[in-house]
């Protein structure tokens, strides 16, 4: 291989003629285009014979440098002519040749496709649901996941060691911490911190800062300290609602209950309709005493669906005591009534999906979660 410096030294010595001929003499053997790139590269490119002839006039004596430049510039202008000749005859030209190989696009190719996710069966069951309630007036409304004990049970009439607070085994944190409002809180000493066992919370939450009449519901996240099965997680999600005013009354409750599930299950209902010819049976509510300290009286919400009853939610008509702690006058109290309901959203989806295992939801199982995309 020739080292720059040699062939700078050859360059200056070469008389430019002499360079002349042996380039006319190359590009006319020169039949190809790769041939013809070649020569392009050698006599004409940035670091071609040419471009070297130029370099080395610094080193000419003043006098001579002149004449010597002229020269070159000449031989340059004559090489550019015939080898665009050449080009025309043997080759494509360079700037194609390029374009070819950098932007042809085989129209013909499978497509590469891009892997779409799709967000969680929960989050769409969230978002499906409080659509359907939003879509019949409710405010959609959230509440802090780490509570008070008075907002998950004092002012919901549920009193300290009652009994019925067994029915929500609670984590509790290990700090104490400030929530809510100071002077409301019932059970002032108690500034102990928990995760919240359901989202009834929300009611009085948001009766705080809301008059009658309203309807609204509270989606979000639950915690409860219990084994996990195939029906319990020590991590869940509920909706809760409430809807409140001078005459609602439980038929409201069961009639937009009515609607909320035919609504939330009608492509199943639909689809299944042609097997088994349950199109035009409705998915009806049934309602069953129940408790709940924060309701009087309280149900057990049913749905019929697919020929059986299946247990959905818990339900009530509001206890007096728990628009009471919200800060409601007895005046105001006299005035209304309303129901408050809340529900799992994992049981909704095991319902809509028929997953036999609400923990299959969690385990991050792809052969799951790419069925529901
Ligand atoms: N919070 C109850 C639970 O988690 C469910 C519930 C029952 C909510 C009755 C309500 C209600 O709003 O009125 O078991």
């Amino acid at each position: 291989m020739v080292t720059k410096r040699k062939q700078q030294k050859k360059v200056v010595k070469t008389p430019i003629l002499a360079l002349k001929k042996a380039a006319v003499k190359k590009l006319a053997a020169a039949k190809t285009s790769v041939a013809l790139d070649q020569w392009e590269r050698d006599y004409l490119g940035r670091k071609g014979a040419i471009r070297e002839v130029f370099q080395s006039l610094k080193e000419l004596p003043e006098a001579k440098r002149k004449a010597v430049a002229q020269e070159a510039n000449a031989v340059r202008t004559e090489l550019v002519a015939l080898f665009e000749k050449a080009q025309k005859k043997h080759g494509v030209g360079i700037a194609e040749k390029r374009a070819l190989k950098t932007h042809t696009i085989d129209v013909t190719l499978p497509g590469v496709s891009t892997p779409v996710g799709h967000i969680h069966l929960v989050s769409r069951m969230i978002e499906r649901v409080t659509d359907i309630f939003s879509s019949m007036g409710f405010d959609i409304v959230e509440g802090p996941d780490i509570e008070s004990p008075y907002y998950n049970f004092d002012a919901l009439n549920v009193p300290a060691d009652h009994p019925s607070r067994d029915l929500w085994d609670t984590f509790w944190m290990q700090e104490a911490g400030e929530i809510g409002r100071a002077g409301r809180i019932a059970n002032q000493n108690d500034s102990r911190r928990l995760l919240r066992t359901h989202t009834s919370p929300g009611q009085v939450r948001y009766m705080e800062t809301h008059k009658p009449p309203f309807r609204m519901v509270v989606p979000g996240r639950t915690y409860r300290f219990e084994n996990a099965d195939r029906t319990h997680g020590f991590e869940f999600h509920q909706i809760e609602g409430m809807m409140v005013g001078p005459n609602i009354s439980a038929a409201n409750f069961k009639g937009i209950l009515t609607v909320f599930f035919n609504t939330l299950f009608c492509d199943i209902q639909s689809a299944q309709g042609s097997k088994t010819n349950v199109t035009s049976e409705q998915i009806k509510v049934r309602l069953r005493p129940s408790f709940f300290p924060f309701t009087e009286p309280s149900f057990e919400v049913f749905m019929w669906f697919q020929g059986r009853w299946l247990e959905v939610m818990g339900a009530g008509m509001v206890h007096p005591e728990v628009y009471k702690h919200a800060g409601y006058s007895a005046g105001e109290i006299a005035k209304i009534q309303g129901f408050a309901f809340g529900g799992g959203i994992e049981r909704l989806i095991m319902i809509k999906h028929q997953i036999p295992d609400m923990r299959l939801l969690y385990v991050g199982d792809l052969r799951v979660i790419r069925q529901f995309s």
